[in-house]
Formats: C-alpha cells, sequence, structure tokens
C-alpha cells in the first residue's frame, strides 16, 4: 500500500498553566493523542467547536509548536528530533492559510513583496523569476498581475485571503492546513474561495487539512472528516460515512442542527438539542470528555477515557458505546443504533459533572427499565 503523505500518531500538546514541582504542574491539553493520515490529493476535514485545539493541532501537525507527545511523520521521514535547519526544507513543504486575512497580511509590505517573501526566506530562483512567478500566483488566485504594487488595505477579506493563497503557494507546498480559512468572509465569498482551493488540488495535487468550526463548511471540500472534542478525534472516516450515518453522540449533536432531506437518513441524525458545557481542558476529570452533555451514558463512561475503537465500515469512533463489546451486545438483542435502546440517563454518575437530565435523577434505573446489555454492575467494555 502506498504510503501517506502526511501521518500523525498519538500527537499532543500540553500548555504548561501553573509552574512548580512536577506533582503540582497543571497542564492544558489542548490536543491529545490525535492519530489521523492524509494521502497526496486528500483533503482531510477537521471540525469541532471553538476551543478544542484545531489551531493547535495544526500548528502542531506543522511543527510551529513541537508535540508533547507523539509522532509526525512527513513521507517516510519522521520530524521529530530535526534540528531548524534540517526542518528546512519541510517548511517549504507545509504550508498554513490563516484564519484572520486582515490580521495575516502585514500591512507595510507591497502584494508583490507579500507573495515574493516566501520563495526569497527559501532561496527560490533569481530575483527576477521570483516577480515574474509572484505574478503567475496572482493570476491562479484571480487577482491581477498588476495587483504586486498595491498594499493590503486596498483589498476586501475576499481578495485578502487569495493574496494569502498565492504566499502559500509560493513555495510548491505538498501538504497546506487551511485553518478556517471561510469562516471571517461573507457567505457569498466562502463558495469562491472553497472553489479556488479545490482548483488548485486538482490542478497541483496538494493535499489539505482544512479546519472548520461546522460540519456544513468541510462537506463539499473534504474526502474523509475528523470530528475534535476538547483536544481529541472522537469520529474519524470517509465524508460519506460522517454525514450518512454517523455514529459518535457528539457527531450526531453537531450533525442535528443541519437540515436533513434524506428522511431515511433523519433517523440517524437524531439527536437531543445540545445541553451542557464541556469540561475545561486543565486537569479534566476522568472518565469520557463527552460525559456531561452525552444522551446515550454508558456505566462505564464516568471511570475511564475511551479508546478509539476501529469499526467494521474502517471508521474509528472514540465511544465506548462502539466497542466490540458492546457492538456484539446490540446484535445479541437486536438492537440497530444506540438512539433505539432505552435511555440509560440515570447512570450518567459522573464524578465531577452530571448530565442536566441526571441531576433530579441521582436513584438508579430499576432492573426492569435497565437496557439488556446494560447490567447492574456496568463492567468495562
Ligand atoms: N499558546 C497557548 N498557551 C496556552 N493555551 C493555549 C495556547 N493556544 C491555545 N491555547 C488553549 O488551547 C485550547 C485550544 O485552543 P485552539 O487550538 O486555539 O482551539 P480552536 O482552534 O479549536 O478554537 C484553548 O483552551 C486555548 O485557550
Ligand atoms: S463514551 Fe459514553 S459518555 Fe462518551 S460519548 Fe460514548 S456513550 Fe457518551
Ligand atoms: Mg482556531
Amino acid at each position: 500500500m502506498a504510503e501517506p503523505l502526511f501521518r500523525a500518531e498519538g500527537l499532543s500538546k500540553y500548555f504548561e498553566m501553573q509552574k512548580g514541582s512536577f506533582a503540582r504542574k497543571k497542564y492544558l491539553k489542548a490536543v491529545d493523542g490525535v492519530s489521523l493520515e492524509i494521502d497526496r490529493g486528500e483533503t482531510l476535514g477537521i471540525v469541532g467547536e471553538s476551543g478544542c485545539g484545531k489551531t493547535t493541532l495544526g500548528r502542531t501537525i506543522l511543527q510551529i509548536y513541537r508535540p508533547t507527545a507523539g509522532k509526525v511523520f512527513f513521507g517516510n521521514m519522521e520530524l521529530e528530533g530535526l534540528s531548524e535547519r534540517q526542518m528546512l526544507p519541510f517548511r517549504r513543504k507545509m504550508q498554513m492559510i490563516f484564519q484572520d486575512p486582515y490580521a495575516s497580511l502585514n500591512p507595510r509590505f507591497t502584494i508583490g513583496d507579500i507573495v515574493e517573501e516566501p520563495m526569497a526566506i527559501h532561496g527560490m530562483y533569481t530575483p527576477a523569476r521570483r516577480r515574474e512567478r509572484t505574478q503567475e500566483l496572482l493570476s491562479l488566485v484571480g487577482l491581477k498581475p498588476d495587483h504586486i504594487r498595491r498594499y493590503p488595505h486596498e483589498f476586501s477579506g475576499g481578495q485578502r485571503q487569495r493574496v494569502g493563497i498565492a504566499r502559500t503557494l509560493a513555495t510548491e507546498p505538498d501538504f497546506i492546513v487551511c485553518d478556517e480559512p471561510i469562516s471571517a468572509l461573507d457567505v457569498s465569498i466562502q463558495a469562491q474561495i472553497v472553489n479556488l482551493l479545490e482548483n488548485i488540488q486538482a490542478e497541483t495535487g496538494v493535499a489539505y487539512l482544512f479546519i472548520a468550526h461546522d460540519l456544513s463548511m468541510v462537506r463539499h471540500i473534504s474526502h474523509r472528516i475528523g470530528v475534535m472534542y476538547l483536544g481529541s478525534l472522537v469520529e474519524y472516516g470517509g465524508v460519506e460515512q460522517i454525514y450518512g450515518d454517523p455514529l459518535h453522540p457528539y457527531t450526531r449533536l453537531l450533525l442535528s442542527s443541519e437540515p436533513v432531506p434524506d428522511p431515511r437518513l433523519a433517523r440517524a441524525h437524531r439527536a437531543p438539542p445540545p445541553e451542557g458545557e464541556p469540561p475545561s481542558p486543565i486537569d479534566a476529570p476522568p472518565g469520557c470528555p463527552f460525559c456531561s452533555r452525552c444522551a446515550f451514558v454508558l456505566p462505564e463512561c464516568a471511570a475511564d477515557r475511551p479508546k478509539a475503537y476501529a469499526q467494521p465500515d474502517g471508521r474509528k469512533v472514540r465511544c465506548f458505546q462502539y466497542s466490540a463489546r458492546r457492538r456484539q451486545q446490540r446484535r445479541a438483542f437486536g438492537v440497530r443504533d444506540i438512539a433505539d435502546a432505552p435511555a440509560q440517563r440515570p447512570h450518567a454518575q459522573h464524578p465531577h459533572v452530571q448530565h442536566p437530565s441526571a441531576q433530579n435523577s441521582p436513584v438508579p434505573c430499576p432492573p426492569a427499565q435497565r437496557p439488556p446489555w446494560s447490567p447492574a454492575g456496568g463492567g468495562r467494555a
């Protein structure tokens, strides 16, 4: 099998929040054990609420932040431990498009200087060829070659994002992290920028990690999707799998706000309305971090953090409901979907946060109401 262009294994980035002796140190786990891979010419969409760690993931992948743990491979080369000098060729091949097209361009530089600068830094071409190439890149992103003498303040948000894309393409990257590149733009401009990125991909074979905060933004551009919650990928699979048959309770929650045109798919999208807040990423309690908002809580959810369980269709789901044991139990009792199981909310006895609906129900379900695969003792999946 061909090697992926890019691969991350168990990637983590913790920020130290409180200094002191080892025992007293507090860490904010912005990215916690993320594994993913991206092939040439592919787009992996990363979706999650604000603050869940998307930007930190993008920056750690590009080694702007050095990872706290985990490995990153570009082709067959592991990037861990490389000096800045050894990293230079990889920095040229891995670039980033930023969220804010107003803040990301130096207002004192002309558009020509902004686009040309990365080529100069990496010692590419002669000065004359660099100028020529800058004009070619501006044409490629839908701007005029004579815009090189203008300044960023003379352009609209959409045009500035085009300049940012031209600058990113200047070093001929194989892989670009697009950090919410359309979130700050008017809805009418968003589709234009997505189309531009798709055309560039078709022409150059570049791979994208496309970050967004809602699923509708990544739907059309992505081949695969990773749904992120509090630093981890909770569901990771093909775009048809995620939209057609979302499994993780958080993916269902994200999708439940979207209209579903096909009534056959409506069942899978069924989810209770959003409730509760995610726990703090600083010293998060044990157990599943989605426990406080989940409508499908199992006895084991409060004690342990679920692993990323591989599913028969190839996707990975970080939820005890999709462990091999729980899937087998559902099959044995003829239950097709977790939403068809009797309510289990009274079991949500999380040590730090309780599901809002569980707060008035401290008494466990009587045996008759318990789902048949949920024995009184709970047990590990
Ligand atoms: N440099 C930093 N130092 C400390 N905490 C940070 C830093 N950057 C991000 N964070 C924290 O990490 C978490 C994830 O942030 P971020 O990656 O920006 O999320 P997103 O891009 O999904 O909105 C947040 O709680 C944020 O406050
Ligand atoms: S592991 Fe438990 S709490 Fe977490 S999402 Fe799955 S069912 Fe809900
Ligand atoms: Mg961000």
